[in-house]
This record gives C-alpha cells, sequence and structure tokens, in this order.
C-alpha cells in the first residue's frame, strides 16, 4: 500500500502535492478548488501590503514544452487571504495552508511577518524573494545582501513557521553562500525554484513577443525548468541545516517528474505550469501517477526514498 503522507516541520500532509503560488490561488474559489482536491495543501497568491492589479495583458502564453508569465504580482493584498485563511482553519481544523506573502520594498517584509504574527495564523508563511516581473524590482534573493537585510528584520518578531521561495541558481557558489546565509535564521522550508525569470519567447507566425510586459520577457516554466530545479533541490538539500525542508516546483508534468523532485531532496511538491494548462485535475493524475511509480520502485512512502539519488 503506497501513502504519499509527508512532513513540514510539525506539519503533516496527506498528499505531497500542492498548488504553486500563482496558479489557482488568486481568489477564494480557486483556493476552494485546490482544498477540495487530492492536492496536500494549498498556497495563496503572494499577497503584498496592498492588493495589486499587476502587469498589462497579454501576461500569460503557453509554451511547446510549458509556460511564459509576467502577471506583475496582481492580487487582492495581504488582509484577503488572512481573511481566507481564518476560514479555512475554521473549515478544515488540523489542516495546514501556505500564505505567501511579498514586499514592494524591503521594509514591506517585516510589516508584512508583523500582520501575520499578529493574525490567528497558525499554517506556513511563504516570502517571496524571488518574482521576476514586476518592472523595476529585481529579484531579490539574487542579491544576497539584501536577503540578509530582509531575513534578519523578519525574524526580529516572527515567530510562526516560514520558509522563502527562491529563484533558480546555476552556479555552485550562489549555493554555498545561500545556503550558509539560509541556515542562520529559524526557517522551516525553502520553495525551489520559481520560473526561469526573463525568458523571451517569439511567436513565429507574426515574430512578435508572446507577452507584452517588459517587451516580452517573463518567467518561464513546464518542462523547460525541470534539470534546472533537480539540482536546486538536490544542492539545497546537501547544503541546508536537515531540519529545514524542501518545496520542490519546476518542470513536473508526470509523476516520474514528482518523483525525481523527491529523489533529489523535495518534501512537497508544487505544480505551476501543468495546474495552469490542464486544471485542477492534474492532482488527481499526478497522484495516481506518482503511486503507480512508487509502487513500481518497491517504496511505500516518500521518505523511503527522499533524498536518495545515486550519482555514478
Ligand atoms: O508575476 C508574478 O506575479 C509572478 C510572481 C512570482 O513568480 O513569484
Amino acid at each position: 500500500m503506497v501513502s504519499l503522507q509527508t512532513t513540514l516541520g510539525d506539519h503533516s500532509f496527506t498528499n505531497v502535492f500542492m498548488n504553486a503560488s500563482g496558479v489557482h490561488c488568486m481568489t477564494a474559489a480557486e483556493l476552494d478548488e485546490v482544498a477540495a482536491s487530492p492536492a496536500g495543501t494549498l498556497v495563496t497568491k503572494t499577497g503584498t501590503l496592498e492588493p495589486r492589479t499587476g502587469n498589462p495583458e497579454p501576461r500569460f502564453a503557453v509554451l511547446e514544452l510549458g509556460t511564459i508569465n509576467s502577471m506583475g504580482l496582481p492580487n487582492k493584498g495581504i488582509d484577503y487571504y488572512l481573511d481566507y485563511a481564518a476560514a479555512f482553519q475554521a473549515r478544515h481544523p488540523g489542516q495546514t495552508m501556505f500564505l505567501s506573502v511579498a514586499g514592494m520594498k524591503p521594509a514591506d517584509f517585516p510589516l508584512l511577518a508583523e500582520k501575520i504574527q499578529a493574525s490567528g495564523f497558525t499554517g506556513l508563511t511563504e516570502f517571496n524573494l524571488s518574482c521576476p516581473n514586476v518592472p523595476g524590482k529585481p529579484q531579490i534573493a539574487y542579491d544576497f545582501e539584501t536577503t540578509q537585510e530582509i531575513l534578519t528584520a523578519i525574524f526580529k518578531g516572527f515567530k510562526k513557521a516560514a520558509g522563502v521561495k527562491l529563484p533558480p541558481y546555476f552556479d555552485l557558489a550562489q549555493f554555498d553562500q545561500m545556503a550558509a546565509l539560509l541556515n542562520q535564521y529559524p526557517l522551516t522550508f525553502i520553495n525551489s525554484i520559481n520560473s526561469l525569470g526573463n525568458g523571451l519567447w517569439i511567436d513565429p507566425a507574426t515574430d512578435t513577443a508572446a507577452i507584452r510586459p517588459k517587451g516580452g520577457f517573463g518567467g518561464i516554466g513546464g518542462q523547460y525548468a525541470k534539470p534546472i530545479a533537480l539540482a536546486n533541490v538536490r544542492a539545497f538539500r546537501q547544503r541546508l541545516r536537515a531540519d529545514i525542508g524542501i518545496i520542490g516546483t519546476g518542470g513536473v508534468t508526470s509523476g516520474r517528474d514528482a518523483y525525481d523532485l523527491i529523489l533529489c531532496g523535495a518534501n512537497l511538491v508544487s505544480l505551476g505550469s501543468i495546474l495552469a494548462t490542464e486544471g485542477i485535475s492534474a492532482f488527481t493524475r499526478l497522484t495516481a501517477e506518482l503511486e503507480a511509480e512508487m509502487a513500481k520502485q518497491g517504496y511505500a512512502t516518500p521518505a523511503a526514498f527522499r533524498g536518495q539519488l545515486k550519482t555514478l
């Protein structure tokens, strides 16, 4: 009998799958659909201090092997998602959900943390340090000094379970430096990776970029991201404190893809592009495919093979 039960910190989940922030999580209705699916948990769209409309459309396109997006953090604001979380907790006692939040400037992060700390939220908070799509705003976690300042400011008063969403890294020195930095803080998890920032796709029928914002530059997800996601999850698992869990994100279109992320060290697996293109039924299909892959390999739980990648 195969079980997809998993844990992150003190929190337990019946299934490793969840949505990635940004997909199927803007409104209470969308979040309710994820909650009613086989997914083990859910995360809100990244909430900012004030609601945002985001970038001009078209800002999302489906590509041959994935997606490109430059949404620009449209969201209903932190208060909306805190209200949703309070209602979710009342309706689903004992279940854990995630709040995703981001500042539009570094000083916003401790303010968001204070709001969540003062609320009745009992789930996990994901501080998004990696959105590539807000014009004029760099991806924070490529700036190690600012990342350190933000985490120091957050954890001055924040005592609840928290993690960070990271961009993809491409150099071993970056893994060493970022892991050493993250290991200084009481983090429960990291989420690796956000989309591959600032890709460009051209429609060959019109010689035109596929999306409008930033001259067509946007975050790339889907199958393009899988090898990078695997390497990032693996590299961080080898460098982070053992008590910091990992949400693996990037390139999952099959149960085997999720299996591979777990093999690299993921505790949970989040779905971005595939959830956007296939819809909520992706959770049912991928759950069945992952269970079948685990049965084929002789594993009863994700813990039995988590981090057990073999190398030559
Ligand atoms: O553009 C967006 O809203 C994407 C956010 C993210 O990738 O974190």
